[in-house]
């Protein structure tokens, strides 16, 4: 392993991947790969932007020729795929970009990689495969029950790598993160999103009663557990990177509101999102087995990311502009309108 190209390495998860990759190998050469959508920030690799074991490239997944010539210029021996549209709310509203990238996408890597003769292929995937977990903890062996078409896409695109596994030996490893959250994440997740509207007191959305249950995991740990299963997973694996640290949707707003010195009038109960999980919740002990652990609880992680939104608003009023209103308006408008104050 020597040449990793990380595709999707400007996004959130991403970036992180690459910062601690370049910083912790200087023996590695990083190329990021990133077609820069919407969610796509340069600033977010500004820390390694002199790395001398760093590379950019600006490209899609699934431009077969882009991609075999990336691989080819930098002898690119390994890939480590984040690369992927992400957002649930945007699956639903359109879901043409999804199947794009995080299916054809994915096989167009895969594909390519296979005729360039890569070693290790790893995918980044997601708890969301798994689908609704109404109680209990999800292993790898689960079956996959996708419910948006996000989680339906993701879970074809993990096919796909495992269809590469089996019918033509590739070494591949897939990750299945739970909801991840820090710094440098595009403020129409939850948690980001909650923080720049309170700071700026505007309201706060809740889907339905929010009481569905998400697994909080920092980014660092995200990205530690991607270097734990590409250095040491088993090919042909998955493994499940679990916060282990469950919550109410209200009471992580509630939280974040006392963090802020925000008052809860701000908390809007809206329309729910159409097919949502209720329950999202995996086992690690696949991955803590090859040594991995979490670093960070929920309570310290939300403390310093809510602290980094508010030293760092350079870094998000410059999005949330433009395409960023756009989306606002078509996702939040006709919700707002109808929106109640029950307090949960
Ligand atoms: P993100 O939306 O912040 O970043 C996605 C990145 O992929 C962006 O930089 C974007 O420009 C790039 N990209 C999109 N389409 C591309 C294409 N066709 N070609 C090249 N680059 C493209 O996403 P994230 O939250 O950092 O998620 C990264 C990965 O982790 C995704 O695969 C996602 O499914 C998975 N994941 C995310 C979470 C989470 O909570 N955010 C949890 C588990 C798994
Ligand atoms: O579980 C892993 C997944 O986590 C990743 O695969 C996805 O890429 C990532 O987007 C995330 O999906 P979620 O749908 O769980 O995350 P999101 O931040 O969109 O929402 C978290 C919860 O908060 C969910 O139950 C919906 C709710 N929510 C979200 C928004 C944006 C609200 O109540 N109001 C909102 O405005």
């Amino acid at each position: 392993m020597k040449n990793i190209l990380v595709t999707g390495g400007a996004g959130f998860i991403g970036s992180a991947f690459v910062r601690r990759m370049v910083q912790r190998y200087p023996e590695f050469h990083i190329i990021t790969f990133d077609k820069l959508t919407y969610a796509g920030n340069l600033d977010n690799l500004l820390p390694v932007k002199d790395a001398p074991n760093h590379t950019f490239v600006r490209a899609d997944i699934a431009d077969r020729e882009a991609v075999r010539a990336t691989l080819e210029q930098y002898s690119v021996d390994t890939i480590v795929n984040f690369a992927a549209e992400s957002h649930v709310d945007r699956s639903i509203l359109d879901p043409d970009a999804f199947i794009r990238t995080d299916v054809f996408g994915v096989y167009t890597l895969l594909d390519v990689g296979r005729q360039h003769g890569i070693g290790r292929f790893l995918q980044v995937s997601t708890d969301e495969v798994y689908g609704d977990v109404h109680e209990g903890f999800s292993v790898e062996t689960d079956p996959f029950l996708p419910n948006s078409p996000y989680a339906a896409s993701k879970a074809a695109g993990e096919l796909m790598v495992r269809s590469y596994f089996v019918t033509y030996g590739m070494d591949t490893v897939v990750t299945r993160g739970s909801n991840t959250y820090g710094y440098y994440q595009y403020p129409e997740k939850l948690i980001p999103f909650f923080i720049t509207e309170a700071l700026d007191d505007r309201p706060l959305p809740v889907y339905g009663d929010g009481r569905q249950v998400r697994d909080w995991l920092h980014v660092d740990d995200h990205a530690s557990g991607v270097e734990v299963v590409l250095l040491h997973g088993k090919s042909g694996e998955a493994y499940n990177i679990a916060g282990e640290d469950l919550r109410y949707n209200i009471d992580v707003t509630h939280a974040l509101l006392k963090l802020l010195g925000k008052p809860e009038t701000l908390i809007k109960h809206v329309p729910d999102r159409p097919g949502h999980d209720r329950r999202y919740a995996m086992n690690a002990d696949k991955l803590k087995a090859l040594g991995w652990q979490r670093q960070m609880t929920f309570e310290q992680g939300l403390a310093a990311t809510v602290q980094w939104y508010q030293d760092n608003a350079w870094w998000w009023r410059k999005i949330k502009t433009g395409e960023y209103l756009e989306y606002y308006k078509r996702q939040y408008a006709a919700r707002l309108a109808n929106a109640t104050n029950v307090s949960s």
